[in-house]
């Protein structure tokens, strides 16, 4: 059993379906949940440090398991406004995929499991996928004054797609 690594903490965010609802591509799914519920897709714990090229930001990110339609969910994803910023990114619990690409379209996809380590390059943005019906809990590590750059993947999302290949199972394929 690992430790609790998000206390303490001092930054929450919680990420709804209404949050990123946009980002699913079976808006008939997504507007059939929001219809009954809200549901909380990931949380992500901090400890709060200045922003500045000295300090890391360490986050603890909590992916619960579900889908929207066939598609697995995802963290928002983001690139870094610092082209030159990497992240790393490691698993604690559970499964998943972290999803990197740059900014000319290339992609890559590496699985993520406990104590696995995914490297998101300098100019890579990153998304995290949960395969699995358990919670995925990962590690992500990167300098605090990288920037956030959110706009550019609500308006042109991510190259891949992660689908249950399966009604049941959690089998997947990247689309
Ligand atoms: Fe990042």
């Amino acid at each position: 059993m690992i430790p609790d690594i998000r206390k303490p903490y001092g930054d929450k965010i919680i990420r709804k379906l209404s949050d990123i609802k946009s980002l699913f591509a079976d808006q008939k799914a997504v507007e059939e949940i929001l219809a009954k519920d809200d549901p909380v897709i990931y949380e992500v714990y901090a400890l709060p440090v200045p922003s500045d090229g000295d300090n890391l930001v360490i986050g603890t990110t909590i992916l619960f398991p579900g889908r929207v339609g066939n598609e697995f969910y995802f963290t928002k994803g983001h690139f870094h406004n610092d082209p030159d910023a990497a992240e790393s990114i490691m698993g604690l619990e559970g499964k998943g995929l972290a999803l990197i690409q740059d900014r000319n379209g290339k992609f890559e996809s590496h699985e993520l499991t406990p104590f696995s380590h995914v490297y998101s390059p300098p100019g890579f943005g990153h998304r995290v996928v949960n395969v699995s019906d358990e919670n995925l809990v990962f590690l992500s590590i990167c300098r605090a004054d990288v920037g956030h750059d959110y706009e550019t993947i609500m308006a042109d999302n991510f190259a891949m797609k992660v689908v249950a290949t399966d009604k049941n199972l959690y089998n997947y394929e990247i689309i």
